[in-house]
């Protein structure tokens, strides 16, 4: 399966969540805005379970390339943060086992094809992954 068919997967997951892929890449900021008008929210996993959950979405589809999650850097402290829930981020699951540091990194978070978390220039244009709770706790 290609991308396109992602986009219309709906994964009913034990959190009852579903997770969509946005129709046209957009910069970071972009797939944000349309991931709160649209959804919830950018995609966040706070722990193993949650993670877990995306790859084996990911996974079974297939699909290759990038997804902006709700990652973001705190360009003055350094910290990473989920945007979508004003969470510093614990649980992590990034590239190399270690979260990107300033000065060399860059200041948002995107999911590769296999589960690992990457900084990536906020500029780039990506699908994004977004988050709906359909019976929020
Ligand atoms: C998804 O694929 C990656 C890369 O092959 C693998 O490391 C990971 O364990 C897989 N995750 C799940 C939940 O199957």
């Amino acid at each position: 399966m290609g991308p396109s068919s992602l986009w219309l997967l709906l994964l009913l997951s034990p959190r009852d969540t579903r997770i969509t892929v946005t129709p046209v890449p957009q910069t970071w900021e972009e797939a944000f805005d349309y991931c709160k008008e649209n959804h919830r929210g950018l995609l966040f996993m706070r722990g193993k379970v949650e993670q877990t959950e995306v790859e084996t979405l990911l996974n079974v589809t297939g699909v290759t390339g990038r997804f902006w999650i709700g990652l973001r850097q705190s360009r003055l402290m350094g910290f990473w943060f989920w945007t979508t829930i004003d969470k510093v981020v614990h649980y992590h699951n990034w590239k190399d086992n270690r979260p990107p540091e300033l000065p060399l990194s860059h200041h948002c978070g995107a999911i590769e094809a296999g589960g690992k978390w990457r900084d990536l220039n906020c500029k780039m244009k990506l699908p994004a992954l977004c988050i709906e709770d359909m019976y929020p706790t």
